[in-house]
This record gives C-alpha cells, structure tokens and sequence, in this order.
C-alpha cells in the first residue's frame, strides 16, 4: 500500500474540513481509486449547508463531492484484475450505501457498472462527464416526449448550460437561454447560442412576451428558484411545464394558483438520478451511449471548460472561486497535487 494515512474534506453541515482516512484492504467486488480529478458543483455548496436532500440520514461528518476521475490502483477478491490502471470517471451519491464523497485522495467503491475510459483522455476532461451530460440528456428526453419544439433555461451560462446550447441544436430544438449580465451573453454567443436574453434589462419583459409568442416554448427548466422563474412561467402558454432542478437562488417558489387552474401550468421537478430510473434499458444505451461516444470523440457535445484547479487543501478557496466565477467554467480540485 502506498501510503496508510491521507487527506478527506468532509462536512457536518456547519463546518467543512479535512479529515484524515486510513487507507484500509480493498473488499471483494471493490476497486481502489486513485482521484485525480474532482470536480466543483453548486450543488456542493448546497450539500455541506445540510440544504442537499435529507441530511439527518448521514452519519456525520460525512464526504463531500458527487463527482471525479482517477486511475484504479488496487481490486478487491472476484474483481477483473485488468481493471488495475484503468481511468475511470465515477460518481458518489449520499443515497448511495458505500457513499465517501469524491475530494478525498483514495475511493474504494463496487466495481460493478464501472465505465472505464481510453488512456489518451486527460483525468480533468472527464471529471465533469457523471452528473451534467446525462442532466441535458435527461432535459433533452422530457422536450423529445413533451413533443416540445422551443424550450426555456435560465442560469443558462453554467457548464451544464452550454452543454444544453450544443445538444439542442443537435436536435434541433429552439433554447431561448436567460442569463443575468452582458458576458453571459458574449459567453453563450461564443457557444453558438441563437437566443440569449439579458434578464438584467428594463425591456427584459417585453422582449420575453417577444420570444414566447414567436417560439411558444412549452418547457422550462428552471435553476435559480424564487420569484424570478415563476415570472416566466406566468408568460408562457396554456399548459405549460417549468422542471425546477436548481436553487441557485436558495429561495423557495412562490406562483399564482389561477395560473396553474386556468392556464393549466404546471411546476415539475428533475433530479437525473430519479429520471435515469425511469428510463427502460434501451433508453439508457441510447443516452449513456452517446454521452460516452461523445467524450471518447473529443467532447464536442458533453466536454467542459475547466477555469481552474486547486490542490486539495485549498478547498474552501476553492470552492469560493467556483461561487463567484460559475460563469468562467468548472472549477477542479486535484488531490494528488
Ligand atoms: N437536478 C439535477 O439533477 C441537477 C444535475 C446537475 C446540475 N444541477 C444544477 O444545475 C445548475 C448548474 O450546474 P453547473 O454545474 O453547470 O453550474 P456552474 O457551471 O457552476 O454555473 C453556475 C451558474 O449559475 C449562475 N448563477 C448562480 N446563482 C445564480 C442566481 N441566483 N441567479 C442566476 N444565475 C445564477 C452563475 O452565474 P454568475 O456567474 O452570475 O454567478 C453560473 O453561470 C446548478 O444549480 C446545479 O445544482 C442539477
């Protein structure tokens, strides 16, 4: 073994700090992972907040991270040992039973369903590929199945954002994108983006009625919270859906109830790992395939900028960098450095 002893970020909810883990044997149908790469998401905020599903279930403190890549160093009893220095792209979910968190220098996890990756690809460009590519594949299956020809996004300079540009030209699907200051707009025109609307504008409104009674978007999916997006929803169409799944804003949704009777609107929510359970086995092949054909092929559809990166113990900057520059592209923490 490497090394017996190494560095964690975990959380209590109040406070967020490194812990040291033993490195223990790895079980049978487990592998060891070398994390290379963790990537920075807001839904990390919301986690070590307490704010991220049901936090009176964990053990405390408990890992942070949902997301990463790294080499397999060490297999367990009845596990493939050709896996040894394969590259992986994993990720962590507090629901699941061998739960750790991704910032940590070492993950031992079930080696089962284990997607391994060519060794030309660099660690960082797959870091980002677990939670955000099969998130705009998930959008992309509810506008497909809406029958939906236009849809809205707000937030939408985010990484997931641009990925959601490049996959609904590829099918060819209206994306009236809303963002919140003139270089999110320069950012998404950069990305090819038809329609960007600064909502920061007096005439943000008006121009909003425009592009809803040209396009008559149908579906929108909604990251901020608050009051903001129920103001769209109340412009767009009879029978309209908005699919809450971020709360960037942190406050809750607040809407008309003659709205939702007499236009028929409704306020859904999209969680990617509720929607990957409601796909049949085709569906899945469909989605994850093209998510891996894609990355294998350069990432023109699901790549991610990465702004910056960090060692490990320079998490809080960190993830303060990612708070303030969301905008600029994925913030990567690398706990080998
Ligand atoms: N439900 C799911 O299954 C699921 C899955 C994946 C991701 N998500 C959510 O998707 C969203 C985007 O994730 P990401 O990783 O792509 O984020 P990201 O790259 O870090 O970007 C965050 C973006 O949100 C903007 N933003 C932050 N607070 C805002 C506010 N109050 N109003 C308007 N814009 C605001 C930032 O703009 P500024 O530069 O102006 O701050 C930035 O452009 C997050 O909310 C995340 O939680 C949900």
């Amino acid at each position: 073994m490497e090394e017996d002893l190494f560095p964690a970020v975990v959380t209590d909810f109040k406070e967020t700090y490194i812990l040291e883990q033993s490195r223990r044997e790895v079980a049978p149908g487990e592998v060891c992972v070398r994390v290379e790469s963790a990537a920075i998401s807001p839904n990390d905020h919301l986690f070590t907040l307490g704010y991220y599903g049901d936090k009176y279930h964990h053990h405390l403190p408990i890992g942070v991270g949902f997301e990463g890549s790294g080499l397999i160093v060490e297999t367990g009893e009845g596990v493939d040992k050709t896996l040894i220095n394969k590259k992986i792209a994993f990720l962590q979910q507090p629901s699941m039973p061998d739960y750790s968190g991704t910032w940590r220098r070492y993950v031992y996890m079930k080696s089962e369903g284990i997607a391994t990756y060519p060794d030309e690809l660099d660690f960082d460009s797959i870091a980002t590929i677990s939670i955000n590519p099969p998130t705009v594949c998930g959008f992309m299956d509810i506008t497909l199945k809406n029958k939906c020809k236009a849809i809205i996004h707000d937030a939408a300079s985010s990484s997931l954002g641009r990925m959601l540009v490049r996959i609904c030209k590829s099918y060819d699907i209206k994306l009236i994108n809303l963002v919140r200051r003139q270089e999110q707009v320069d950012i998404l025109e950069e990305e090819g983006a038809e329609i960007i609307l600064d909502t920061s504008l007096d005439t943000f409104e008006e121009k909003i009625r425009e592009l809803i009674a040209e396009h008559k978007p149908t579906t929108f999916f909604d990251a901020i919270g608050g009051s903001f997006p129920s103001k769209v929803l109340s412009l767009m169409p009879n029978f309209s859906t908005m699919y809450v799944y971020g709360n960037l804003s942190g406050e809750a949704i607040q809407y008309d109830a003659t709205n939702l009777i007499f236009k028929g609107h409704n306020i859904s929510n999209f969680f990617v790992w509720n929607w990957i359970n409601t796909l049949t086995p085709d569906e899945k092949t469909h989605w994850f395939g093209t998510i891996v054909e894609d990355i294998n092929a350069g990432g023109e559809l699901f790549g991610t900028k990465i702004s910056k990166k960090f060692p490990l113990d320079e998490f809080q900057e960190a993830m303060s960098h990612a708070k303030e520059h969301g905008s600029e592209g994925k913030v990567l923490l690398k706990p080998q450095l």
